[in-house]
């Protein structure tokens, strides 16, 4: 069975991967400091999955602590889901976003190649794209970023890249997935998004409006150039993306030689507005979700949407889920976990 270090594994994504993972075999030790998550997600998992998952209470930024966890564990390799993300908040604190984003991901990379275990899957973002120049957006298109969340990504992208190319012979196989907007929830209704403060995201934010958590949305713009008016994304249910990372470490498995540096985008290919979601999310749920007209939102842009045809050619892998579907995922979890993972 393989060892897979799975970094940040108690957070959003990290716990529906875990998920996958086991239903595929693989065996996932979960590193995580906590500082955005609960150990009850981890909890939760083990009874969906009916399993012990190993979880170690740590700092990507203690490399004394990596260390130790390496000699005690024999990985097959690392998907590296530990990072803060939170773009409004970077903006206040650069520092701390190239700290934990680009300075953990180091020490990781560097306690990886002292012990040997070169695959590696990385949490990268559409962000790196920044505002895109065609739709959709293939690998290849210009990278830029406006803020320090996304400079971070983008930097450790650099990084894997230099690594990658500094061989003759490529030992390392890393794969950058560039997530495009994830969101929904597990079926069970037991694990899903807790964000700690007021949502920044859309969907956590219709979610808790429809609780009652929130008294109403600001919807960020009318006047783009869209269908709407309103800003289009590619919104994808996150257990699609969590299986895109079993592919990809299938894809890694069945390698004979390494490759170096791959990014693969993890979106369906598809766009949908603001008002788009907000009345799938009303009309699958039977919600009310009360909302105004507000300004844009800085540094927002009007349209993101993928080219999944890279990761459905190389991976094998091709998103499921509908907009509906993530509707109802996402008021499943959230209507039974009014508060997250805080008792209800
Ligand atoms: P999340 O905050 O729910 O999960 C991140 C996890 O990492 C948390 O459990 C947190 O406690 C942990 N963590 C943070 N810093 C750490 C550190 N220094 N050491 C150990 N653990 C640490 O976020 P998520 O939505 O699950 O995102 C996972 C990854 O995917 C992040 O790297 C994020 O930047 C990236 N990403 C997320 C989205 C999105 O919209 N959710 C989109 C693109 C990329
Ligand atoms: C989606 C749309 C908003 C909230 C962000 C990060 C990106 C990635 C995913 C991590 C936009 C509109 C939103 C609200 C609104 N994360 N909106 N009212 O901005 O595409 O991407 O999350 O990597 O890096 O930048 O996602 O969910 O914030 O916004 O009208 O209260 O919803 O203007 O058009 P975004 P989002």
């Amino acid at each position: 069975m393989k060892k897979i270090l799975v970094t940040g594994g108690a957070g959003y994504i990290g716990s529906h991967t875990l998920i996958e993972l086991i239903k595929l075999g693989f065996e996932p030790v979960v590193y995580d400091n906590l500082s955005n998550s609960s150990p009850v997600a981890i909890e939760r998992v083990e009874q969906i999955v009916d399993q012990k998952i190993a979880f170690i209470k740590g700092d990507v930024l203690d490399k004394t602590h990596l260390t130790q966890v390496f000699t005690e564990h024999e990985f097959f390799g690392v998907i590296h889901f530990a990072g803060l993300k939170a773009v409004g908040e970077s903006v206040a604190k650069p520092l701390k976003y190239y700290q934990n984003n680009v300075s953990g991901t180091l020490n990781l990379l560097e306690v990886m190649t002292d012990f040997g275990v070169k695959n590696f899957i990385f949490s990268s973002s559409a962000t790196v794209y920044g505002d895109p120049e065609m739709l959709p957006i293939v690998e290849t298109a210009r990278r830029s970023c406006t803020n320090p969340y996304g400079q971070s990504k983008l930097t450790v992208e650099y990084v894997l890249e230099d690594l990658a190319k500094s061989e003759r012979v490529p030992s390392w196989n890393i794969i950058s997935l560039r997530y495009f907007n994830p969101i929904g929830a597990d079926a069970s209704g037991t694990i899903g998004e807790d964000p700690s403060d007021i949502p920044n995201n859309l969907m956590p934010y219709i979610s808790q409006v429809a609780v009652g958590k929130l008294e109403k949305l600001s919807v960020f713009g009318d006047d783009y150039d869209t269908p709407d008016g309103t800003g289009v994304r590619d919104y994808i249910h996150v257990v699609d993306l969590a299986k895109g990372h079993v592919k990809a470490l299938e894809y890694i498995a069945k390698q004979t030689s390494a490759f170096g540096f791959e990014p693969i985008n993890l979106g369906t290919g598809h766009g949908t507005s603001v008002l788009e979601l907000v009345g799938a999310f009303v009309s699958t749920t039977g919600q009310n979700v009360p909302y105004v007209i507000a300004p844009r939102r800085a540094g927002d842009i009007a349209t993101c949407y993928a080219s999944a045809d890279k990761a459905k050619t190389l991976l094998g892998w091709t998103a499921e889920f509908d907009i509906e579907r993530m509707c109802v995922d996402t008021w499943r979890w959230q209507s039974q976990n009014p508060q997250g993972y805080h008792s209800n």
